[in-house]
């Protein structure tokens, strides 16, 4: 019997638990026996493992979070770092690996392979900023919830005829702010892929509320950029293993600047984490399911250095170095969505 790791590191999002069901149900059918590491990279670094048979996955689809936790460890930062990870694979007697996360976790695998490790990564963020797939786990169900926010903002909003700003996340990409935006009906959306003009939001508000419309919904990305700030607006300033400052506050700029030009109060939902937890959606358990059993698959023909990927109806291999070369911005050919209605 062959022995998979598997590991789930960085932001989490729901479609982890049902990818890991996956993995542990396909891997068994196909003789593979699988163990997990627990907190993301820490787990081969300090050899935390658990057994992941096929009961211990029983129940899990619907959970959202990871069983096996998360960290943003980067092995690459911390001395000795990776020789301990390659002796644990060796005590552990892994075969190979499956790095389930978005691009740091998946670059320490991809780094990994020059060690002679062999993983297989799954593409998991809310924000879907990973290349060379449509979609990574968890970006559908979080657009469930903010199209839910932007439902229940309406009806607030029209009630008291308010402007109200719901901050989501993406830091370089704004995916859930965009498709979120278009979905649950947004007056202004902003991304981080363009930089945006105070005085044009105001407009916007402005033109609304000359044709008879009261309210007005915003939604911003945390990474959205003023032009007036000269760039993003960060909560902490100290940056994570992988050289991420926390962002976040943009909402709360925006607001002040647009409730001084209309002389009128301003309220932002940051979304946060809300929007990171609970239940994967329907397609996320979908994609997660084919995405766990892909990995087996790419794993047992020797389609190492590989992340599963979706094109279309299609789940395919494609270089774990190509997907991570670059962030995956919004297309440019989607930025109509931006100003679709006037
Ligand atoms: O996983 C990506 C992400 O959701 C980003 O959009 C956000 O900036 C970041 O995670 C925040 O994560 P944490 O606070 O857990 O470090």
């Amino acid at each position: 019997m062959l022995r998979a790791g598997v590991l789930t590191g960085g932001g989490d999002s729901p479609g982890i638990n049902a990818a890991l069901r996956s993995i542990v149900r396909f891997g068994f059918k196909q003789g593979v026996e699988t163990i997990g590491f627990r907190e993301g990279w820490r787990g081969p670094i300090d050899d935390l493992t658990v057994p992941l048979g096929v009961n211990d996955v029983s129940g899990i689809l619907t959970i959202g979070g990871t069983i096996l936790g998360s960290s943003r460890t980067n092995p690459f930062k911390i001395d000795g770092a990776v020789d301990k990870i390659l002796a644990t694979l060796a005590r552990e007697k892994i075969d190979f690996l499956i790095a389930i996360g978005g691009d740091d976790t998946l670059g320490v695998a991809h780094r990994l392979a020059e060690h002679g490790v062999k993983a297989v990564g799954i593409p998991q963020t809310i924000d879907n900023d990973i290349s060379m797939t449509d979609y990574s786990l968890g970006f559908a169900s979080a657009l469930e919830v903010i199209t839910d926010a932007l439902d229940r903002l309406h009806t607030t909003a029209f009630s008291h005829h308010r402007v109200l700003i719901l901050e989501v996340m993406g830091r370089d990409a704004g995916w859930l702010s965009l498709m979120g935006g278009v979905a649950g009906g947004a007056d202004v959306i902003l991304i981080p892929e363009q930089d945006f003009d105070v005085d044009a939001v105001h407009r916007k508000i402005l033109h609304r509320q000359a044709r008879g419309k009261h309210f007005s919904i915003v939604i911003i990305a945390e990474g959205a950029k003023p032009t007036e700030t000269n760039g993003q607006i960060v909560a902490e300033a100290e940056v994570d293993e992988f050289g991420h400052v926390r962002l976040g506050g943009v909402g709360q700029f925006l607001a002040n600047q647009i409730s001084q030009r209309l002389q009128m109060p301003v309220r932002v939902t940051n979304l946060a984490y809300l929007q990171r937890g609970g239940s994967p959606s329907p397609l996320d358990r979908i994609l997660a399911t084919r995405f766990g059993a892909a990995a087996i698959e790419f794993a047992l023909t020797g389609q190492f250095d590989m992340m599963t990927a979706v094109h279309g109806m299609k789940i395919e291999p494609v270089p774990l170095g190509d997907a991570l070369s670059n962030p995956r911005p919004v297309d440019a050919g989607l930025f109509y969505l931006l100003d679709l209605f006037e």
